[in-house]
């Protein structure tokens, strides 16, 4: 369900602990292991989530739970390091609380992260995609029951999820940057277990290029908003049906450590040119 009110609450508080004169531009969430992008980030304030009521808690050890506010490349950025996931028995409405309150807070823009499995057997673990799209294999919906229309539609559009001309703009610094950055489709499932073979044999027959537990509903919430959207994840693991490996949380957090460092540098690339840069509106 939507929780106005919740959202407002939370921004209220946010707004009353922060720098009165700030006002973030781009929104950022740090997937598993992806935290790295805290250093380059001028911090004006943090907010643990700890301290913000009635604000759903990470349970994913790996998963810091604060709101950083500051500049990127001189961008006002609100980060939020550490999600809540579905596979924890959050609703999908505690789920996309960070991305509604980023939104209520002034963001338009949001730059999503995760670790994925890849179902691409010619990508290595430790490579960034771009999300060109998504597949919500989650069987659930921020947007279920009563809509606030002071948000958005209804029915949301959802033939352009993630913005054409942000991931032109995060090729173009990838290549600057000489960081190889695929493209490819995102399936979001519930987890937590892994996929089985067969399961993985149908993500890659109906068209994804990795999997992952996370993403797929804040960018239905962030699209509902009229947010424009990145997404980056970053391949932990190969995930293929007839040769299956193990990719325990371990592995994962190590892997995204390793790629953590290019995928800050990306981001802040692609953030500095937000600050000056006007990219036209969402089409
Ligand atoms: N499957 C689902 N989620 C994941 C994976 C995976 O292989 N790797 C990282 N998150």
């Amino acid at each position: 369900m939507q929780n106005p009110a919740r959202v407002q609450n939370t921004s209220e508080f946010l707004k009353k602990n922060k720098n009165e004169a700030f006002t973030p531009k781009v929104g950022i969430v740090l997937g598993t292991g992806l935290g790295g992008l805290v250093d380059a980030v001028s911090i004006q304030s943090t907010i643990s989530y700890a301290d913000i009521p009635d604000f759903p808690q990470s349970t994913v050890a790996s998963h810091k739970g604060q709101f950083i506010l500051g500049t990127l490349g001189g961008t006002p950025v609100m980060l939020q390091q550490g999600r809540c996931h579905l596979y924890e028995g959050y609703s999908p409405e505690d789920v996309c609380m960070g991305v509604r309150t980023m939104a209520a807070m002034g963001v338009t823009t949001l730059i999503i992260t995760n670790a994925a499995g890849a179902l691409n057997p010619a990508w290595t673990p430790g490579d960034l995609m771009a999300i060109t799209d998504h597949i919500n294999f989650t069987g659930k919906s921020p947007l279920t029951g009563y809509n606030h229309d002071e948000w958005g539609p209804r029915f949301p559009d959802m033939s352009r999820p993630y913005d054409g001309e942000l991931i032109e703009l995060a090729m173009q610094k990838a290549t600057q940057l000489g960081i190889r950055l695929e493209r490819g489709v995102y399936a979001g499932v519930q987890g937590p277990q892994m996929e089985t073979p067969a399961e993985t044999r149908m993500y890659k027959a109906v068209g994804a290029d990795a999997v992952g537990m996370s993403t797929v509903l804040e960018v239905i919430a962030a699209r509902h908003m009229g947010l424009r959207v990145l997404g980056i994840s970053c391949l932990t693991n190969k995930n293929l049906p007839d040769c299956m490996q193990d990719a325990p949380l371990e592995e994962v957090i190590r892997v995204a450590n390793l790629a953590g460092g290019r995928l800050a540098s990306l981001i802040e690339a692609v953030a500095t040119d937000l600050n000056d840069t006007t990219i036209s509106p969402y089409q």
